[in-house]
């Protein structure tokens, strides 16, 4: 499912003038012919609204920080997690678009936050203008060792980008009555459905730390979806809230884009300017 932010060009409906734009969850595609009335919503996410009022940032924002992602990141750790001022916070997927917003976020309420990311050049991003308090990169550090230096004591929240070894590691580091997030499983989106990866027994740290594991899609918050982008787009606005963009140009780079993305290609949100 491809979003876009898109002009309109042409309109028979009053409500959508000419020259507006508009959010909408239509796929990839150059044009569309739309009838708002007819498209289905996810739950009570929408699909297709007159982009608010965003000043002088870049609507492309409406994809990222003040779209789906930046709902996500809001909604997903603060009511799951529920994290306290001086608690521990790790996040997996650090350097994306969900991942720097939490982060971002966790660090704003005084929380200790530790990142795990792909490359070098993100762990040192994270760290230099995040200011995330320890960074790691889990292609070349042992994640159990890199916790043990940098949350002896345990990990209090863990939002989970990525699932797989890296979450299992991390699990086995939380606190008791510790909290996680299961946001996304992009780890295991490439494999082999018949041949997915085997990860560590993880009851017995569920159940002797009593863990809460929740996992969720952010449709799930769609009656609250404008109230989440002003509320990203005040933090924003306060000098609370970095928003990167890695943009590719051209509509027909779409697939090596997204590839791209997969890869772990993209620091912050991952778009296509067409
Ligand atoms: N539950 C929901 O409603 C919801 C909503 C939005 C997104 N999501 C999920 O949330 C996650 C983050 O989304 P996003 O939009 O912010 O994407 P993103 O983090 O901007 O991009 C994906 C990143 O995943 C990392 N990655 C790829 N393969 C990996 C692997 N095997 N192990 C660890 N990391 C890997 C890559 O970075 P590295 O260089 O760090 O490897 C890549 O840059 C995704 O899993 C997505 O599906 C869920």
């Amino acid at each position: 499912m491809g979003s876009q932010i898109a002009k309109v060009i042409e309109s028979k409906n009053q409500k959508y003038q000419m020259g507006q734009l508009v959010f909408c969850q239509i796929g990839w595609r150059s044009h569309s012919i739309i009838n708002p009335n007819n498209l289905t919503e996810r739950d009570s996410m929408p699909t297709f609204y007159m982009l608010p009022d965003f000043g002088s940032l870049s609507p492309s924002l409406g994809l990222g920080v003040l779209g789906m992602p930046g709902n996500t990141a809001l909604f997903g750790f603060l009511n799951i997690c529920d994290p306290k001022p001086g608690e521990t916070v790790v996040i997996s997927g650090a350097a994306g678009a969900v991942g720097c917003h939490v982060g971002q976020i966790a660090k704003n309420l005084g929380c200790y936050v530790i990142g795990f990311a792909g490359t070098d050049e993100k762990v040192k991003w994270l760290k230099d203008v995040l200011k995330f308090d320890a960074t790691y990169n889990y292609k070349t550090k042992d994640v159990t060792v890199a916790l043990q230096e940098a949350a002896p004591h345990g990990v209090d929240c863990y939002f989970d980008n990525v699932g797989g070894e890296l979450s299992s590691a991390v699990i086995y580091r939380m606190k008791n009555r510790g909290r996680i997030s299961v946001c996304g499983s992009i780890s295991s989106y490439n494999s082999n459905p018949k041949e997915l990866p085997k990860v560590p027994l993880l009851q017995p740290a569920i159940i002797f730390k009593q863990l809460k594991i929740e996992g969720f899609i952010v449709s799930r918050w769609g009656e609250k979806w404008m109230d989440g982008i002003q509320q990203n787009l005040n933090l924003i606005k306060e000098g609370k809230l970095i928003h990167p963009e890695h943009i590719t140009a051209g509509f027909e780079n779409l697939p090596e884009a997204f590839m791209g993305m997969l890869r772990g290609d993209n620091i912050g949100k991952a778009l296509v300017k067409v």
